[in-house]
């Protein structure tokens, strides 16, 4: 681990020897945040990462009820997992001023599978009320086969790759402030989406921005908790959007428990910001991977 405040599921402390073998067998290169990342499953991975991913595969077990948020870091996740809490724990918790998002940072609410099993390979979430919401930065290929082959719900959400890359390269200029990253880009989830509909629900972050309501209607239609005529979408809405979440004590003080300052999560949440950052032959070698990548699927980032 480097002196900075990398978070503590991606240390290299305390690896077992069956990790140790296999990054032994794995292309590694120098990395971003940690000393040396590793080429495992097609991504590259801190050592800490991939054994958590190793515990994760092994050990998760899901249940048909499970709802998988699935994202590539910096996509939306922390908004997809106070949007999604809220919506599955609406009757639990209608939006007042007690809601746990008022009080609690998102991250917290919502397991992130491979971390935690970093930090435990017997984590437990047999506690989590039903249905159960966990979180994963996994490609589609590496989720642990219970997730594949049980009828539990994900829910993908991907973000145009030059906004992820600015608020990645901002994130970890906060975490470490002397490095700077490369992104990468996955697709599966996209033809999976278009394979099973059911199974897999693709979002971007953009779509998401433009008509909130809309696909917040979308994504509660598809976990199975969708709106009555009579139900209000905006108030949930409203408590998720950036302006609310980011203004909250408890998101602009202080440390997560992972280590990471809660702050660090909630930067612009604006679309379309990588003009004030990127240069322009750097914004086209992005779009153009990014084009190359999703030719003739009919996926298109427009912003
Ligand atoms: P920017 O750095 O572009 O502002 P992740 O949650 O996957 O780590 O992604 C973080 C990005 O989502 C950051 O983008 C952050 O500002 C933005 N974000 C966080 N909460 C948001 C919310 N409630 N609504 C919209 N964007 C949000």
């Amino acid at each position: 681990m480097t002196s900075s405040s990398v978070p503590i599921y991606l240390g290299d402390e305390d690896l077992t020897q069956e990790t140790r073998d296999l990054l032994s067998s794995l292309p590694s290169e120098k990395g971003w945040l940690v000393s040396q990342i590793y080429q495992f499953e097609g991504s590259w991975h801190t050592q800490g990462l991939v054994q958590g991913i190793l515990n994760c595969q092994k050990n998760f077990k899901a249940k048909d009820s499970d709802i998988i948020l699935a994202t590539t870091p910096k996509s939306g996740t922390t908004w997809l997992k106070a949007l999604l809490f809220a919506l599955i724990h609406r009757d639990k918790f209608p939006v007042s001023s007690k809601h746990p998002l008022l009080a609690t940072n998102p991250h917290p609410l919502v397991p992130y599978l491979e971390a935690d099993y970093r930090v435990s390979p017997d984590v437990d979430f047999s506690e989590l009320p039903s249905p159960r919401l966990m979180q994963t930065h996994l490609q589609h290929h590496s989720l642990p086969a219970s997730i594949k082959s049980s009828s539990c719900k994900i829910v993908y959400c991907c973000r145009d790759p030059k906004d992820v890359f600015v608020s990645l390269w901002h994130f970890g200029r906060k975490l470490s402030p002397e490095e700077t990253a490369e992104y990468p880009i996955e697709k599966v989830y996209w033809y999976e989406s278009r394979k099973n509909p059911n199974k897999v629900l693709f979002v971007t972050y953009e779509e998401l921005k433009k008509q909130t309501e809309v696909e917040v209607k979308r994504i509660a239609d598809f976990i199975g908790c969708g709106f009555t005529a009579e139900e209000e979408v905006s108030e949930i809405v409203k408590l998720c959007s950036f302006e609310s979440l980011s203004k909250l004590e408890v998101n602009r003080q202080g440390k997560l428990p992972n280590g990471i300052e809660s702050n660090s999560y909630f930067r612009k949440g604006e679309i379309g910001g990588w003009r004030d950052t990127l240069s322009e032959s750097l914004a086209e070698v992005i779009d153009r991977t990014t084009e190359e990548k999703f030719r003739g699927s009919g996926l298109k980032f427009s912003c």
